[in-house]
């Protein structure tokens, strides 16, 4: 990460009588911030920025986001470019260790796969005895948080050494709790991980496949995946990233930080998004909605409605990614033979509906990534409930490069923010026979 940053400017804060001069930095690509790590010490001031809007937590080296634009950057190349050319792991490489990898790096990286995609036998206990219907986020979280009494843990020291085992460990095993959390959901024996399988075909059989039923892996199914895996694979400081390196910055390992990135990716207003888009389509395809009402419901402040998988933080144009998304949405299910999926077809009369809404055009709100992927992992089985965890498998590269960067970030710290406290001033003691 850029340590030594240059200032570029200064800004000046009067407080009290007393000026401060605030270096400025410039971003790579041009994005400048103000350095106020001296405010409190200097004039005893605290920013006050709800939900982080205006604020950089971190300099970062792996991904860059132009919401203006709609330009997604991983380690310098665009997301289009390797959804095009990669698979999901090269692109998983290419996020933790900074470089595309070569054709050795590649056949080592997918041999560390293979070894580490079995987890261990004990942990079956967890799945049977976890509660039917658990929703599989709650189980790929406790799961991932497990794999610590089994594993040697990544702590912040020994990140250097143990980097290739316990990242390529839990980039495995997570296809492999994915997989199981589903068969526990249907009642169906666990599937194996095989070492004749790609990275994406091993989780689709072991999702698919059964002793009474032969799963044959489609080609485009699988590619299909490995796109949409890269399409979530890392997106700047988001709720969970940012919840991996709080987690992080606190010395806690790697499993543990991701087991809370987990739990925050799976948040409607988040990674829970997919699932919320799918249940919204199916709620107006069901009950026969209009999509102007629909529009008109999720324009209305006291409605709480949202129009699910629209809008955006960062973005005031289109999510690249949605864009991806909503082509290889349309190619699986023309390849599928559900080109006339009514869900689709309500996705796409729903987004072009909004688009002309003047409400939407002002506030700048477009189809971000969540949008269209619910349609796509429907039409290849995966359930619902399932949708947020293959978001997770995705994500996971992001999750750890980020992590791992915090860990080395030498301005960094535990992260511990203030607050402006608004409660009652300080009061007598009051016992209980007098309250
Ligand atoms: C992801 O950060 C990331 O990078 C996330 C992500 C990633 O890769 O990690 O891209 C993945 O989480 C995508 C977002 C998935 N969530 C959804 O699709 C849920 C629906 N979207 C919204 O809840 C909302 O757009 C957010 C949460 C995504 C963004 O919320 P913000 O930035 O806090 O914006 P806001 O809630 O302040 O909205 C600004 C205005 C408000 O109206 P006013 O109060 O100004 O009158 O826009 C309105 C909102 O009411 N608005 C919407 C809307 N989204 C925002 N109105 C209707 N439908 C929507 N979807």
């Amino acid at each position: 990460m850029n340590t030594n940053k240059n200032a570029v400017a200064a800004a000046q804060l009067t407080v009290g009588g007393k000026t401060l001069d605030l270096p400025v930095f410039e971003g790579t690509r041009g994005e400048r911030s103000l350095d106020i790590s001296v405010l409190r010490r200097e004039t005893g001031l605290v920013t006050y920025d709800p939900g982080l809007v205006n604020t950089g937590i971190c300099t970062s080296d792996i991904s860059f986001v132009d919401g203006e634009k709609g330009l997604v950057l991983h380690r310098g190349y665009n997301i289009e470019d390797l959804a095009e050319h990669c698979m999901f792991l090269e692109v998983a490489y290419l996020l933790i260790m900074g470089k595309l990898p070569t054709l050795e790096e590649q056949k080592s990286f997918t041999n560390l796969m293979n070894e580490h995609s079995m987890i261990h036998e004990d942990m079956q206990h967890f799945f049977r005895n976890y509660p039917e219907h658990a929703h599989p986020m709650a189980v790929l979280s406790a799961m991932v948080v497990s794999l610590s009494s089994f594993y040697p843990q990544l702590d912040t020291e020994s990140v250097t050494e143990r980097i290739d085992n316990t990242v390529t460990r839990l980039l495995s095993k997570i296809r492999t709790l994915a997989a199981f959390s589903y068969k526990k959901f249907i009642g169906e024996p666990f599937v194996y991980p095989s070492y004749k399988l790609r990275y994406c075909e091993n989780f689709l059989n072991m999702m698919f496949y059964s002793p009474v039923r032969d799963y044959i892996i489609d080609p485009l199914v699988e590619r299909a995946l490995n796109l949409f895996l890269i399409l979530h694979s890392d997106h700047e400081q988001n709720c969970s990233t940012t919840v991996v390196r709080t987690v992080g910055s606190s010395g806690a390992n790697l499993y543990a930080s991701i087991s809370a990135g987990i739990c925050a990716l799976w948040g409607p207003l988040h990674g829970g998004a997919n699932q919320a888009v799918i249940e919204m389509l199916q709620n107006i395809y069901e009950n026969g909605a209009s999509v102007k009402n629909v529009i008109e419901d999720a324009k209305r402040k006291d409605s709480k409605i949202r129009l699910m998988g629209f809008g955006h933080r960062v973005y005031k144009t289109y999510d690249p990614r949605a864009r991806l998304a909503k082509k290889a949405c349309r190619e699986l299910l023309g390849h599928l033979g559900m080109r006339k999926d009514p869900l689709l077809e309500l996705a796409v009369e729903l987004e072009e509906a909004a688009l002309q809404d003047s409400y939407f055009q002002e506030k700048n709100l477009y189809p971000n990534v969540d949008y269209y992927t619910g349609i796509a992992y429907r039409a290849m089985g995966i359930p619902t409930n399932m949708f947020t965890v293959v978001f997770a498998i995705g994500r996971l590269p992001g999750w750890i490069a980020q992590w791992i960067e915090n860990t080395r970030d030498m301005e960094q710290k535990i992260m511990r923010p203030r607050q402006i406290y608004t409660g009652s001033p300080q009061k007598p003691f009051v016992f209980t026979k007098d309250r």
